[in-house]
């Protein structure tokens, strides 16, 4: 592993190996918050106005959301350093004159199936081969008891699935809701719903998830509260009709694409980097608590608060990591982060135990085997359960890929492609990564930003 910086190789179109490298050194930033660009995006174009966003990810994923919300309205425009956009007010969204296409995003297609229904319009939504196989009722059911209306395509094993149309309803019925599943997409849809609907909307959240959603609603002047009950559920109430004020917004970097240098920088020996404004909110940072649990030497620097979320740069040094058992109560705050933790528990001392990871077989792939299937074929011994992944890791040597193996199939995951990307980098020979387009919808830069630190130099990635 200390053979000296080696640049990564295009093997065709959009297979790409990452080879084994030296220290990784210097300073960088990550591209926005995916999850507050979206909710910006939509939030801005709801108010009475001009909003202005700055730091936003422009990634496909968002990009689908803001092409989105100008198909129903919304007057978008794109400065050099900043995103304007116009908003029609709560309510005023127009009937978009043809079918949209979300692209991978789950995110847009969720919150926007809430927007729409609470509107007098009806939209057509469309998705890549990975968004069509994932579940969408779990949105489709609370979004029908407040009255929309919704044909779905309708997967063999009965799980409605896109292409799907939403009929909205105009004024909608308020209601409470108790999330089934720890899911902030779906506490969101019901939120965004609730908005141009009469009375208060509540959702009861038994395990709290991320809640930028509630934290931007406020700041854009809605009358929403969050209360704690005897059992810690959060309890989210929501005064619809409401009227939201224009908001100059600051969006700051990514932790779920800060994780991938993190890690790297934790396990390639000799590393030394920071990561600055990276957002740390408690619902979103479990993956660096459990880092620091395995022995991960990193700290949060120059703490600070941009846009009513609390951000740091993050100091990492390359340490020697033990695994642990991971409780299943932080999943939700690292949700996203499962495919990377388990490359650093397969360099770890040790095993690493995971459950109560479910979800991750509904996410852009499903997670849990495609990691299982890629780690299997970098040697490392993994054990496959419904919930979650038994690892036992190397103990910092580097991984060796099987004599028989192929290039990772990403299966249209980003996160798939990016922690294999880092594997690459602690490997004997290198790791082949079938495709990396799909960091296109979230980290747009990544190989470079990787390249820079090999080559120590203190670069951005916007
Ligand atoms: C997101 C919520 C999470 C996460 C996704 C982004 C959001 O999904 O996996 O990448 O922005 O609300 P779930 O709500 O389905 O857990």
């Amino acid at each position: 592993m200390n053979q000296k910086p080696t640049d990564l190789t295009v093997n065709d179109a959009k297979s790409v190996t990452f080879s084994p490298t030296g220290p990784l050194s210097g300073r960088i930033t990550v591209p926005g918050d995916k999850s507050i660009s979206h909710r910006a995006l939509i939030l801005s174009a709801l108010a009475v106005g001009k909003s202005e966003i700055r730091g936003l990810l422009e990634g496909e994923d968002v990009l689908a959301t803001a092409a989105a919300m100008r198909a129903m309205g919304a007057t978008i425009e794109q400065d050099d350093d900043f995103w304007t956009v116009y908003g029609v007010g709560v309510g005023g969204l127009m009937q978009p004159e043809t079918a949209i296409d979300l692209g991978n995003s789950g995110t847009s297609v969720r919150l926007l199936m809430g927007l729409v229904a609470s509107h007098d319009i009806s939209v057509t939504f469309l998705g890549d081969a990975s968004l069509s196989k994932r579940p969408m009722g779990r949105v489709i059911d609370p979004l029908s008891a407040m009255g929309a209306e919704f044909t779905a395509r309708k997967t063999t094993n009965g799980q409605s699935c896109l292409p799907l149309t939403v009929r909205g309803l105009c004024p909608a019925v308020p209601m409470e809701y108790r999330l089934p599943v720890a899911s902030a997409q779906v506490k969101s849809a019901i939120l965004l719903a609730g908005l141009n609907t009469p009375g208060i909307t509540r959702v009861i959240e038994p395990v709290p998830t991320r809640d930028h959603s509630e934290t931007m609603l406020k700041g854009f002047g809605a009358n929403i509260s969050v209360e704690t009950d005897g059992q810690d559920q959060r309890i989210i109430s929501l005064v619809g009709e409401a009227e939201l004020q224009p908001q100059n917004i600051t969006v700051p970097g990514d932790p779920s694409s800060a994780a991938f240098p993190v890690v790297a920088a934790l396990l390639v020996p000799g590393s030394d980097i920071v990561v600055e404004n990276v957002g740390i909110n408690a619902t979103r940072a479990g993956l660096f608590t459990v880092l620091q649990q395995m022995g991960g030497d990193l700290r949060f620097e120059n703490q600070r608060t941009v846009g009513g979320e609390p951000v740091a740069d993050i100091h990492v040094k390359h340490s020697k990591l033990t695994g642990i058992e991971v409780p299943a109560a932080i999943a939700p705050s690292m949700i996203d982060e499962f495919p990377i933790l388990f490359i650093a528990a397969a360099l770890a001392e040790g095993q690493t135990i995971t459950t109560g990871l479910s979800e991750l077989r509904v996410k852009e792939s499903d997670r849990l085997s495609q990691m299982a299937e890629g780690l299997m074929m970098l040697g490392v011994e993994i054990t496959e359960n419904p919930d979650g992944l038994v690892i036992t890791g190397s103990g910092g040597k580097p991984l060796r890929a099987k004599a028989d193996a192929t290039a990772i199939k990403t299966a249209l995951d980003h996160r798939i492609a990016m922690s294999f990307a880092i594997a690459g980098l602690v490997s004997e020979t290198g790791v082949s990564v079938d495709d990396m387009s799909p960091t296109e919808t979230s980290f747009p830069g990544f190989a470079d930003l990787l390249a820079s630190l090999q080559s120590g130099a203190q670069d951005t990635a916007r």
